[in-house]
């Protein structure tokens, strides 16, 4: 899963356009490729370029990453690409900015590729897992940056492409994967696990409260014959759950569907190891920003960046000592919501939590 494979020429993985002169390899976001490009030359991939994601809270996360990208030929990483819209809108405000694109989905890379084409030499798209920062920055020969945005979870085409079985809403194959090439799908999930291990994915990923009630029927049911699709599961979950909170409360496999999404494409471990990558490549004065959609996710960034913002020592010290001074100050006051009026425009933006803070020292050993 977006791993560096030994490329073709028995190298750590296929680099495409890195030192600007290789034309865009149309191989490159095929299976098993690491991805790497400069100048955005894609033509595929039938990007309605700007359509699709609205960018959630993208004044905001600009001016928070704004005064970190002053410098001329200043780095950002955005480690959720997407469709490119924060990108686009980063590349846009800052005319020298070199904005690094990370996504797991290639058909977001083909997408935005297309959408920052006219950004040329100034972007890098990778198709990688975010927890592989340490290494994309160094195969691209930026081991420290300026800003790191993360815009977590799903995009609106994951969602509105039914045939990827993301969508409660929609009739299609159990499969959720982000990135197409890895094995493990939804439909694996539901079928394999155990009870015990269904029940703990959706108490702890989805905080269901009706989990051993719908991990129970899940395993009768698939004893009748396997579950393939998300309307048979979203049935399940309707009939696992009692009558009363069937009726109040949304789509009851909202949580169901949550909890085998986080679990499929291992999103909680994958922020745990990309939240503190991303904190250690920041420069002094760089900034990171991250958009959380649900609880679990913002409490683990809450978590890694309070962490760097705090005294480390005993809090009773006559003198203060270096190596316990926080080597981060938050730059937002808990979790910043986006306004009602985004809401109203946009209501996949009513579940977001923006949290950002700045490098003001190098940690001291
Ligand atoms: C909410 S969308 C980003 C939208 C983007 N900011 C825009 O304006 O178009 C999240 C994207 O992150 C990708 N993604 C989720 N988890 C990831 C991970 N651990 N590593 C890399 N990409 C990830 C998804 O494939 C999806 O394309």
């Amino acid at each position: 899963m977006g791993t560096w494979p030994d490329g073709p020429d028995g190298g750590p993985g296929q680099q495409v356009g890195i030192g600007g002169s290789t034309p865009h390899d149309p191989r490159a976001a095929a299976k098993g490729d690491s991805v790497m490009r400069e100048n955005g030359t894609v033509t595929g991939g039938g990007a309605s370029t700007a359509g699709g994601h609205v960018p959630v809270m993208l004044e905001r996360v600009l001016d928070l990453l704004g005064p970190a990208l002053t410098r001329p030929g200043a780095v950002a990483v955005d480690a959720n690409l997407g469709l490119g819209g924060h990108a686009e809108a980063l590349l846009a405000a800052h005319p020298s900015l070199h904005l690094i694109g990370i996504d797991r989905d290639a058909t977001a890379i083909e997408r935005s590729a297309a959408r920052l084409a006219p950004y040329g030499e100034r972007i890098t798209l990778v198709h990688a897992v975010s927890d592989e920062l340490p290494e994309v920055l160094r195969r691209t020969g930026h081991p420290r940056v300026d800003a790191v945005l993360f815009d977590l979870g799903v995009s609106s085409p994951q969602l509105d492409e039914t045939e990827r079985g993301f969508a409660y809403a929609h009739d299609a194959p159990l499969d959720m994967r982000m990135d197409r090439d890895q094995e493990l799908t939804a439909e694996h999930v539901v079928n394999t696990y155990s009870a015990g291990e269904l029940t703990r994915i959706l108490r702890e990923y989805g905080e269901e409260r009706f989990a051993s009630r719908i991990a129970g029927l899940i395993v009768r049911e698939r004893r009748k014959a396997a579950i393939t699709s998300t309307g048979r599961l979203v049935d399940i979950v309707r009939a696992a759950i009692p009558a009363a909170t069937r009726r109040t409360g949304g789509n009851p496999a909202k949580r169901t569907f949550q909890a085998l999404r986080i679990e499929v494409n291992g999103e909680l471990a994958a922020l745990e190891r990309a939240l503190p990558a991303a904190l250690d490549a920041l420069a002094v004065g760089g900034r990171i920003a991250v958009l959380a959609y649900h609880s679990l996710e913002d409490r683990l960034v809450k978590q890694a960046l309070v962490a760097r913002a705090k005294e480390t020592g005993p809090p009773d010290l006559p003198i203060p000592i270096p190596a316990h001074q926080p080597s981060f100050r938050l730059i937002t006051r808990g979790a910043e919501l986006p306004g009602e009026e985004e809401i109203a425009r946009n209501p996949r933006a009513a579940s977001a939590r923006l949290r950002a803070a700045e490098r003001i020292r190098e940690p001291v050993d």
